[in-house]
């Protein structure tokens, strides 16, 4: 499969998206969005893919939605042809995927970074929802995964002013795991996912779908839900492999993987 606005590659065990419409600052058009859903599909796919890392350029991780893309559109069109809604093939992407930030992360490109399951930011990373600024609102889950993640202050502050924010603020609020400084990026961000895919798949899915329930049910459902899941995990193979291996003092060698 070839693409037109993202590079895909694998690195091991680990699938590589770039972003690649370096003259428009990465600003996620509808074709992009399609080939990095259909990339996604193709590691979801490959048992040998344990995990993805998305990215951008050192200016920009993605500076939005194509505003150029949305600017005809009217009302009917955006409803009928649910615009932006594929990204929720990204959102529930089941295998873990991380967000390597360098640049703009704004608007679609925060929402984007949002649905990923580990930001690692680069020391120049800025983050913000500018929607406001075209007479819009965030459309992906700046209002709402984002409230999730940073809460309502900081929410409020970005939506409603449309203000950057830099990566040391967005650190201390909890949308970024890890800063690095830009020459790291990337390396960080495949090493990180490099030892997520090196755990047995069925389990790290698992405790990615289980982490991703605390944002969605009450404590109670989520707590029985993560049993049961804890559980089932007893009947795989790695199960076996992963204690024996703690009590044998060796490394363990994971079948699912
Ligand atoms: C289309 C974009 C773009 C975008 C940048 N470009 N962002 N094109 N959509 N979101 C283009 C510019 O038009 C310009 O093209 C080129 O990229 C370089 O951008 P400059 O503005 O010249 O660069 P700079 O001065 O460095 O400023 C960078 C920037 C600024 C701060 C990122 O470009 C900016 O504010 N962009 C818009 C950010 C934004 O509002 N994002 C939210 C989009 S709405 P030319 O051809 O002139 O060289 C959104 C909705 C999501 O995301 C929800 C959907 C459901």
């Amino acid at each position: 499969m070839s693409y037109d606005t993202i590079k895909v590659e694998t690195r091991g065990r680990v699938g590589l998206v770039t972003f690649n419409r370096p003259k428009a600052m990465n600003a996620l058009n509808q074709q992009m969005m399609r080939e990095i859903v259909e990339a996604l599909k193709a590691f979801q796919a490959d048992a040998k893919i344990g995990a993805v890392v998305l990215t951008g350029s050192e200016k920009a991780f993605a500076a939005g939605a194509d505003i150029k893309d949305m600017q005809s559109m009217d009302y009917p069109a955006a409803l009928m042809v649910d615009l932006w809604g594929e990204w929720e093939d990204l959102g529930n992407f089941r295998k873990p995927t991380i967000a390597a930030v360098a640049g703009y992360a704004l608007g679609g490109g925060c929402e984007v970074a949002l649905m990923c399951d580990i930001v690692i930011a680069a020391d120049n990373a800025k983050f913000g929802q500018p929607e406001i600024t075209l007479g819009v609102i965030p459309g992906m889950g700046g209002t709402q995964r984002l409230a999730r993640s940073i809460g309502k202050a900081k929410t409020m502050d970005l939506v409603l002013t449309g203000r950057l924010m830099d990566v040391q603020e967005a650190e201390r609020c909890g949308l970024v795991a890890r800063i690095v400084p830009a020459t790291d990026l990337l390396e960080e961000a495949l090493r990180t996912a490099d030892k997520i895919a090196e755990f047995s798949l069925p389990a790290v899915m698992l405790a990615k779908e289980a982490v991703g329930r605390a944002f969605e049910v009450p404590l109670a459902e989520g707590l029985r839900f993560e049993r049961r899941v804890f559980h089932s995990l007893f009947a795989t193979e790695d199960q076996s492999e992963g204690m024996e291996a703690f009590v044998q003092k060796r490394s363990p060698q994971f079948k699912n993987r």
